[in-house]
């Protein structure tokens, strides 16, 4: 099955969106299998964001990414990866369509409120990676029957 890392990064939650954040993923109907708050160490952000370690903006990637707590999450569903991006918008927010969460909820490419996995290798590659053994849950939502003939 096809999972996607999804990050409320700290503007987004010291802004209070968490809630309106869950709810765009959770109506569109996928599945949430990972939940938390956390704060993340230095060294976990830096292997996330391995491959722009050469951009000029890493370091204050990473000093925002650890500012404060992130909600971390796992979603999944059938083409969740490329759905997730859509939901999301265009890295600058003031590029990315009205409708989107960045669209809708951000100004700035550095504070643009929510991370989504790129491709589903590395979906599961950073659900691997800020996830323990036992904090995935699998389970049936009812609701499934309803969503997919
Ligand atoms: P993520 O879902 O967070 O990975 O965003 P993305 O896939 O839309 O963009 P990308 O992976 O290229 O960059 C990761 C994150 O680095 C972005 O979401 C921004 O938070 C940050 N970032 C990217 N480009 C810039 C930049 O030019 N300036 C600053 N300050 N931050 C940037
Ligand atoms: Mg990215």
């Amino acid at each position: 099955v096809e999972e996607s890392y999804i990050m409320i990064k700290p503007d987004g939650v010291q802004r209070g969106l968490v809630g309106e954040i869950i709810s765009r993923f959770e109506n569109k109907g996928f599945k949430l299998k990972g939940l938390k708050l956390f704060h993340c160490p230095k060294q976990l952000a830096e292997e996330h964001y391995k491959d722009l370690s050469s951009k000029p903006f890493f370091p204050k990637l990473i000093t925002y990414i650890t500012s404060g707590p992130v909600v971390c999450m796992a979603w999944e569903g059938v083409g969740v990866v490329a759905s997730a991006r859509k939901l999301i918008g265009a890295t600058n927010p003031l590029q990315a369509e009205p409708g989107t969460i960045r669209g809708d909820l951000a100004v700035q490419t550095g504070r643009n409120v929510v991370h989504g996995s790129d491709s589903p290798e590395n979906g599961k590659r950073e659900i691997a990676l800020w996830f323990k053994e036992g904090e995935l849950i699998e389970w049936t939502p009812v609701q499934t029957q309803w969503l997919v003939e």
